[in-house]
């Protein structure tokens, strides 16, 4: 008999329409679509035209109606600040529209961007929420980004009012928000007319009256609004995510289909049931956090937990085990990073016995290439599926996952699993053939996507279409490279692209290089990322310096290391970089980054064939050991 998953994946092949349509009769629509799939326009697919709905009143308003007034919504449970609050769905909705008033009594309306910058703490949720709710658009900006990154992303969103904290707290320090906000508003050229500020008691701050509102006073003196219904099509958000350059890309989510996507996913992916509590232990300026920290859990009935903290050092690495034994977690999601520096921590696992997991059903990884190590320690650890999957914020949900609301299958460790319904996954060569089982190639997806796919990037249709279509007419390209087994198993080896991976953070390597070549004595650089025994990746910058420059190099070095925290923040973990006489090249002058790679890494590395010349590698070699790189493992 064929497995569920086999079923349902053929069938959202099959018919593609049939299957999303069904999928979305979970949802509440104010107007039934006209067509499931709209393709008389390629590449710029449309799901569910015709139909008008509203993302909050799905997530929260739906839920009140239906009986689950009284039940936790969301559970902040923030131990840098010795706080757990809960807010009933009731509750979340009332101070959403609340909000929503607030946001509409500033002349947000419909289609204005509301940029949010805010740390873990329910304003944020409430502000995302209250966005979509008057058909707005919100574009969240992750904390750990400098003043310059959020200038640019101010500049590409155009926000009327820009939402923001005063603080965030980062394990034990204070992040004061507020001067990165204003500095940020100094570098961009579009100026909000308004910012809304959520004062925490720990380290308030000094509005500007002529710009800033209290959250609180405007939140007292709101209308509630109610939910506006929009066109299927119209975005629900903007989320920026690093391209190969400085620039980053506006990934832009539908209505519709993000949430018919979401949904399936919560029973089908997940295996959760309305009623129960789910948490991702991920931030809101991810993708992950947008869409199962605030919107699946919702839209499912589940209760989400809104976690301020990190997974070790606050206070230790049994505060994943705490926060599930108290909520009653019946699955959580993160970052395989987080594992690797609890196992660091405790790696006996001494903390996780003072607790009672007996709920706890199913932990999910992702965000990065879970390693078998970590994936077998969970295991063993928790007595639990430990469920690696693997997803873009292109995509918003899951491409390659084990469905276990399917039925679990067999685990496959270095696998994510299989496509999920929709995905027509395919790996190919150079020339979009399609390779044998067990070749590595470029992992593309048959177009269209399914729904939750990205529509295009914010103010760029031709930089969507040169990103992702050109290279594989037909097909979207993932940017990773993987293979496919006999029995369709993915396994995802790699980017193929300058993007690098850190602790689960999705980095661009060239707006690095950007950064660096701006360096008075910098003529050339080139950033690699190299394996991290806790972030999995990290960055490492080679300079080659201007003739004549005879300062000493780690003077140099510190330098490009704090423009870098700088420019790009904190969260690029940039920390090293070495001083080079020249760059290992190619014959038409392409800088051969994955060699220098595997050499920090002490690998063994074949000689490139086009390499222009061969010498220039044992002098890299020489300046990683200097730094205390390249050993050999
Ligand atoms: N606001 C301001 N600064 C932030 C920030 C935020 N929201 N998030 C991170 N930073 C800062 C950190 O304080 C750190 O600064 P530092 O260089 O001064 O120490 C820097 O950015 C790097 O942060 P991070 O990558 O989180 O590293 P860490 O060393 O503080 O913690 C882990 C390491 C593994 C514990 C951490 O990366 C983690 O919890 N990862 C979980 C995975 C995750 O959430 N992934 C998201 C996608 S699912
Ligand atoms: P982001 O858009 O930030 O979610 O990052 C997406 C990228 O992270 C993917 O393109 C992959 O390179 C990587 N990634 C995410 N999940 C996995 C996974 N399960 N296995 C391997 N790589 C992953």
């Amino acid at each position: 008999m064929a497995h569920a998953y086999d079923d349902a994946y053929r069938r959202s092949l099959d018919d593609p329409e049939g299957f999303w349509a069904e999928a979305a009769a979970a949802i509440d629509w104010d107007r039934r679509w006209d067509r499931v799939l709209d393709a008389s326009r390629p590449p710029f697919y449309r799901w569910f035209k015709g139909g008008m709905l509203n993302t909050c009143y799905n997530a929260l308003d739906r839920h009140v109606a239906g009986g689950r007034a009284t039940q936790p919504a969301l559970i902040y449970d923030s131990p840098v600040t010795g706080t757990v609050r809960r807010y009933s769905y009731g509750e979340l909705t009332d101070l959403t529209a609340r909000f929503a008033g607030a946001l509409a009594a500033q002349g947000v309306g419909k289609g204005d961007r509301v940029l949010i910058y805010m740390p873990m703490i329910p304003e944020a949720v409430i502000a995302m929420l209250a966005t979509v709710r008057i058909g707005a658009i919100h574009s969240v900006v992750f904390g750990g980004f400098a003043a310059k990154e959020l200038a640019t992303r101010i500049d590409d969103a155009g926000p009327k009012v820009i939402v923001s904290a005063s603080c965030g707290i980062e394990g034990n320090r204070t992040i004061h928000y507020k001067p990165l906000l204003d500095g940020a508003i100094g570098f961009a050229t579009h100026k909000p007319a308004r910012c809304i500020i959520v004062q925490r008691p720990v380290a308030p701050c000094v509005l500007d009256p002529s710009r800033d509102i209290d959250w609180q006073a405007a939140i007292e003196t709101a209308t509630p609004a109610r939910c506006l219904p929009v066109e299927a099509d119209h975005p629900s958000y903007i989320l920026y995510t690093s391209g190969t350059t400085g620039q980053p890309k506006g990934v832009i989510r539908d209505t519709a289909g993000h949430m018919v996507a979401l949904k399936w996913s919560m029973a089908n992916v997940y295996g959760m049931a309305p009623g129960e509590v789910y948490w991702s232990a991920s931030d809101v300026g991810w993708v992950v956090g947008h869409s199962y920290i605030v919107y699946a859990p919702l839209l499912h009935g589940c209760t989400t937990i809104l976690f301020e903290g990190k997974p070790v050092g606050t206070p230790d690495a049994g505060v994943y085990w705490r926060i599930i034994a108290d909520h009653g977690v019946r699955a959580l999601f993160t970052a395989p990073t987080a594992f690797r520096a609890i196992k660091r921590d405790d790696p006996h696992g001494k903390l996780i016995g003072q607790y009672d997991l007996s709920r706890f059903r199913t932990l999910f990884l992702a965000g990065e290439r879970s390693d078998t190590d970590t994936v077998q320690w969970a295991e063993r650890m928790l007595g639990v599926p430990v469920i690696d999957h693997y997803w873009q914020t292109e995509t918003g949900w899951p491409m390659v996952a084990n469905a276990v609301g399917l039925g679990q299958l067999p685990i496959k460790y270095g696998s994510p699993t299989k496509p999920m319904p929709g995905y027509d996954i395919s790996v190919v060569d150079a020339d979009c053939r399609p390779l044998p089982a067990g070749e590595i190639g470029a992992i593309v997806v048959k177009l269209p996507l399914p729904p939750s796919g990205l529509l295009s990037l914010w103010n760029a249709d031709q930089r969507y279409i040169d990103a992702y279509l050109s290279e594989f007419p037909g097909y979207y390209k993932t940017a990773d490279a993987g293979y496919m087994d006999e029995e369709g198993y993915v396994f995802v080896m790699a980017r193929t692209d300058d993007i690098i991976n850190v602790a689960g953070h999705r980095l661009s390597t060239g707006a690095m290089e950007e950064v660096l070549s701006t360096h008075p004595d910098v003529a050339e650089c080139a950033v690699v990322g190299v394996a991290d025994q806790l972030k999995g990746q990290v960055p490492l910058g080679f300079l080659v310096l201007k003739a004549g420059v005879d300062r000493a190099h780690a003077e140099i070095a510190a330098e490009v290391v704090a423009m870098v925290r700088e420019r790009i923040g904190p969260v690029a973990a940039f920390r090293a970089a070495t001083v080079v006489a020249r760059l290992p090249k190619t014959r038409s002058g392409k800088i051969l980054r994955g060699t220098m790679a595997k050499i920090a890494d002490g690998e063994a590395y074949t000689m490139p064939a086009a390499i222009d010349d061969a010498a220039v590698l044992p002098e890299i070699e020489t300046a990683l050991k200097g730094i205390g790189y390249a050993r050999v493992n």
